[in-house]
């Protein structure tokens, strides 16, 4: 058998996170060493707890989840309110209260760690803020020399969404995001330009209604993203093309790159501006005042039909 890469998925989940967490999953492809919950859609109580049902849902209680973060390295705890529901699932998800327990060991400890045992060789996926990582980062100077890539759902070009500017996970913890894109790690940044790209649709949710059991659990998951949510007048939702699930887009491009096409380009991360904190300042070869380093892989455009058959298919391999 080949062997797999190994892999730490950093998250918040979170709707969508979920979703990236059940792709990995079913890939196959990589061995999860761990799942660092950090706060961010919800406070860390709640991901946390999430992280240990996801695991559960899936038959994978062998995955530890990790000790996170609970507020962002300076500007404390930042979390999206209600934009996943009260629980981080939604408001057609509720599953039951997790037997497993969260490990003391501290999240960035273990991705040093981790980092250690397997030099050149671990990937880190993180959708959530960074703040886990970016105290790795501080705490442990060497550590750039051992991970071998970092790909993040994160930032854009071009706008934001949780503010005019920013992308809600790189606003929730700036400081955290510029250490790590400073970090000297190769990156790979899914950014809301593709994001809001890759639509589901009603045929790609009844598909998975069509499913097994995990299925089952991702149709409910995006259920009020794709159809709309229950206050939104009829004839808007009978015009409604889909939603998007962000974090998904990460788990596509780390199980088949091909359906994204990327730019390379240097990211930094505005972590003070008056009106853009948490902007990610993205230098293309072409601009001419500024000397341009190259550190990150971007997404700029992907398949939407293919990403959504990854999506399903992988899913699909958990029922
Ligand atoms: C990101 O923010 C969160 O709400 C989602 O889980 C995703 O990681 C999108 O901006
Ligand atoms: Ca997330």
């Amino acid at each position: 058998m080949e062997k797999k890469t190994p892999l730490i998925i950093d998250f918040d989940p979170g709707l969508d996170d979920a979703v990236c967490f059940f792709m990995i999953a079913g890939s196959n492809m990589y061995d999860i060493l761990g799942v660092c919950p950090v706060s961010g859609n919800k406070g860390l109580e709640i991901t946390e707890k999430n992280a240990l049902k996801l695991c559960e849902l899936i038959g994978r209680s062998d995955i530890p989840v990790l000790r996170g973060a609970k507020k962002g390295i300076l500007k404390g705890k930042r979390t999206s309110g209600n934009v996943h529901g009260q629980s981080g699932f939604g408001r057609n998800v509720d599953l039951p209260e997790p037997v497993k327990q969260v490990e003391k060991k501290y999240a960035w400890d273990f991705i040093y760690d981790s980092a250690i045992k397997y030099p050149g060789e671990l990937e880190i996926l993180a959708v959530g803020p960074l703040t886990n990582l970016g105290i790795a980062f501080i705490k442990y100077p060497d550590l750039n020399q051992y991970i071998k890539r970092i790909v993040i759902m994160g930032g854009g070009f071009s706008h934001g969404n949780w503010t005019a500017a920013a992308e809600f996970n790189i606003w929730a913890d700036p400081d955290a995001a510029r250490i790590v894109f400073e970090a000297g790690v190769p990156m790979a940044m899914m950014g809301l330009d593709i994001c809001e790209k890759a639509i589901i649709d009603k045929e790609d949710l009844a598909r998975l209604d069509n499913g097994g059991k995990i299925s089952k659990v991702a149709a409910d998951l995006m259920r009020d993203r794709v159809l709309g949510p229950p206050d939104m007048p009829e004839e808007m939702k009978k015009n409604r093309i889909g939603g998007i699930l962000c974090d998904a887009v990460a788990a596509c491009y780390m199980i088949d790159p091909t359906v994204i096409e990327t730019e390379y380009v240097e990211v930094r991360v505005e972590t003070k501006g008056t009106l853009t904190e948490g902007k990610t300042y993205a230098l293309r070869p072409f601009t001419e005042t500024e000397i341009y380093k190259p550190n990150t892989y971007a997404g700029v455009n992907i398949d939407r039909k293919a990403f959504a058959d990854v999506m399903i298919r992988m899913i699909a391999k958990l029922d």
